[in-house]
């Protein structure tokens, strides 16, 4: 049977991705940023997942005002990296397990949590920066990657506790693909920034640590953590943050962390990434 063993989360910042793209990484602004990630790419290393799911949005790039799926899967077998506008980034072609996207797809609607699938899109820097930061410049990522796309971008979003319970729901379905696979499930964006307005270049520490704080030990508080509470504490683009808990409610209520990492600032954005195993 395929299993969800760990989560993971992370901020997704376009800017580090054009650094490692770049040749910039010792560079010591983008150091300090990146020294927390070399925990992680150890680990994965060892862990070997077969796929991640990665819960990531998109921004702009594949949907706009025309469409825009709350929840979209991605169920073709292949999805080139996006052209932001300074060409695509050079990173691998992400390669799907489009089985168990399918199943999942199939699992969660039937859950009655109704799914978008989706096959024709480009993924942007919301899902190739976590790979380059977990997996350095391979010439092939190293494992298969689910896309799961959220719309954090246009009101209105998801709720928290909604997100929490698709993660309940994806941990459901992939308990039930026969494949005897090693999955992990990651969330993506955050923390707290604020990229336009009066506001932008908020950031908000101690919000931001509580948030990981209670990510491990009491996500009760952030299932019910409202829209506006995100707005005003995280910034406009805070909102990203309710994607963990896709990664969170998919771990099940007991989780060990595992290796934590914060750090202000990477662009305009604090960057946040913590790793959690499943207790069984
Ligand atoms: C930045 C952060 C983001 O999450 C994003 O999608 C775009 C830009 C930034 O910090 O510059
Ligand atoms: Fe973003």
């Amino acid at each position: 049977m395929a299993r969800i063993t760990a989560g993971l989360a992370t901020s997704h910042v376009p800017a580090i991705g054009a650094a490692i793209d770049n040749g910039k990484t010792d560079e010591p602004y983008w150091r300090k940023v990146l020294d927390g990630y070399q925990w992680t790419q150890a680990w994965i290393a060892r862990e070997k997942p077969d796929v991640v799911i990665v819960v990531y949005n998109d921004h702009a790039s594949a949907f706009d005002m025309n469409l825009i799926p709350t929840f979209a899967i991605g169920c073709a077998e292949t999805f080139a990296p996006a052209d932001e506008g300074w060409g695509p980034r050079p990173v691998p072609i992400v390669e799907n397990n489009a089985d168990l996207a399918w199943h999942i797809a199939q699992s969660c609607i039937l859950d009655e949590f109704d799914m978008t699938m989706v096959s024709g899109i480009t993924v942007d820097h919301g899902l190739t920066v976590p790979l380059s930061l977990m997996f350095g410049q391979p010439d092939a990522w190293p494992c298969k990657v689910v896309p799961l796309a959220v719309n954090v971008v246009t009101y209105p979003p998801p709720s928290g506790n909604r997100c929490w319970r698709l993660g309940e729901a994806i941990a459901r379905a992939v308990a039930s693909f026969p494949e005897d696979l090693n999955v992990q499930i990651w969330g993506t964006g955050g923390m707290s920034h604020q990229l336009q307005g009066a506001r932008a270049g908020l950031i908000n520490q101690p919000w931001d640590k509580a948030f990981l704080d209670d990510l491990t030990n009491d996500p009760e508080r952030l299932r019910r953590m409202s829209h506006i509470e995100y707005l005003r504490e995280a910034g406009s683009e805070g909102i990203e943050l309710v994607m963990w808990l896709i990664m969170r409610g998919a771990l099940g209520p007991d989780v060990r962390e595992l290796h934590r990492h914060y750090h202000v600032p990477a662009s305009n954005t604090a960057v946040g990434h913590i790793v959690l195993e499943k207790h069984p």
